[in-house]
């Protein structure tokens, strides 16, 4: 008896041993994203950017081994988020949340990780408010208002003075929306139509024909990067919106890198506002694009804004890795985070100390051809942007 219950104790301590070491000696980060379904591409192209800093940089940081454990949402499902998010942090000890491609997605998971103080890195999920809904979130990507006011101030600057806007109807799209009109009103230009289009399954022909109606000089446009940005375009086309003189102008979620390729040449001259752009000329991009091409299956296609921002949100965990060590603690990590300055792929960024939102510029790309392939190529930039959201 004596010795059976010794013999339980024994093999207890044997399995909590590799356990404690493994505790002390790694640092697991929970990615909850979008693998599969419409918006697929997202997780992917995050978890391909993480891939491709951990392979750059190696998967140990102050003597800890990092460790992905990703959870698919297989698309907009905010219930299924924040079920993921409690497993990940109960059950898989997971010291940091990140990933996020969708706004939903991202919203579900604050309140969750403001009760357990993990800190929660956003890789794209960009309304503007998903940062006010915890002290632990930071984000790495962008906000939608960040890159529209940019812009509107270029329509304004180039003769445009009519605008029709189309938009997602949700969360980014309305923050497209919204911060669009405010800048273009602001300096004088006019809305002469509105739009909403539904965050699944969208068909634009409709909508593409009421703003041929209305003979707008331009259309601004929001849409969740992907497929969604192919049928846009493909309606555009097809309807002779251009050829009746109405410019297509947009945030670059639209012209995103991952795709470009497939929506063909007539996306040639088309001028975007964004923040990152495969094409973007400097060191530590050429670095970030040898390494996603070194740690991914060339299956995975051309890397997108979303894949810099997985890159970057490893730079981000890094950092606090290094300055916290890894015994992750919330408040410590997020103070790490606050005025963390560094170079991304797409150029010099900041976490904002007050919002935990990124400060970066906002480049002005037109669609060109670069080596005999289709690029966003920057032509103007407006450094140091705050969202201007808040
Ligand atoms: C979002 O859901 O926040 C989102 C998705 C796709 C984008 C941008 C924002 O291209």
């Amino acid at each position: 008896m004596k010795n059976a219950i010794l013999r339980v104790m024994f093999i207890g301590l044997m399995a909590a041993v590799p356990f404690a070491t493994g505790a002390q000696n790694t640092v697991k980060v929970g990615v909850i994203a979008e693998f599969s379904g419409p918006f697929a591409a997202y997780g992917e192209q995050i978890e391909a950017g993480m891939k491709a800093y951990m392979k750059q940089h190696g998967d140990t940081v102050a003597g800890k081994k990092i460790e992905l454990v990703t959870r698919d949402t297989k698309g907009p499902a905010p219930e299924v988020a924040k079920r993921f998010a409690q497993e990940l942090i109960t059950r898989d000890k997971v010291q940091f949340l990140a990933g996020f491609g969708l706004t939903p997605n991202a919203m579900a998971v604050a309140s969750v990780v403001t009760e357990a103080k993990v800190p929660m890195i956003v890789s794209n999920a960009a309304t503007s408010a998903i940062t006010t809904r915890s002290p632990y979130i930071a984000r790495v990507s962008m906000t939608i208002p960040q890159v529209s006011a940019p812009m509107a101030e270029w329509a304004l600057k180039n003769g445009i003075k009519q605008v029709y806007t189309v938009v997602a109807d949700y969360g980014p799209g309305i923050d497209a929306e919204t911060q669009f009109t405010k800048s273009f009103k602001t300096g004088g230009g006019e809305i002469v139509g509105t739009l909403r289009t539904p965050l699944q399954n969208p068909d634009f022909s409709a909508a593409i024909q009421r703003v041929k109606d209305a003979k707008p000089q331009a259309v601004f446009v929001f849409l969740p990067a992907g497929e969604q940005g192919i049928g846009f375009v493909k309606s555009f086309n097809e309807r002779g919106l251009a050829q009746a003189g109405i410019r297509l102008i947009a945030t670059g979620d639209i012209t995103d890198d991952h795709v470009l390729d497939a929506m063909g040449d007539s996306t040639l001259g088309m001028i975007t506002s964004f923040h990152y752009s495969a094409a973007h000329d400097s060191p530590e991009n050429a670095a970030f694009l040898k390494a996603y091409a070194a740690a991914n299956d060339p299956k995975i296609g051309k890397a997108n804004f979303m894949a810099a921002a997985g890159y970057d949100t490893m730079a981000a965990i890094y950092e606090v890795v290094r300055k916290v060590g890894g015994d992750i603690d919330g408040d410590k990590a997020m103070a790490a985070l606050k005025g963390y300055k560094w170079v991304s792929p797409r150029g010099p960024v900041m976490i904002d100390p007050e919002t935990r939102d990124i400060v970066q510029t906002v480049y002005i790309r037109k669609v060109e051809k670069k080596d005999g392939k289709l690029a966003n190529v920057e032509f103007d930039k407006i450094p140091d942007v705050k969202d201007p959201g808040k």
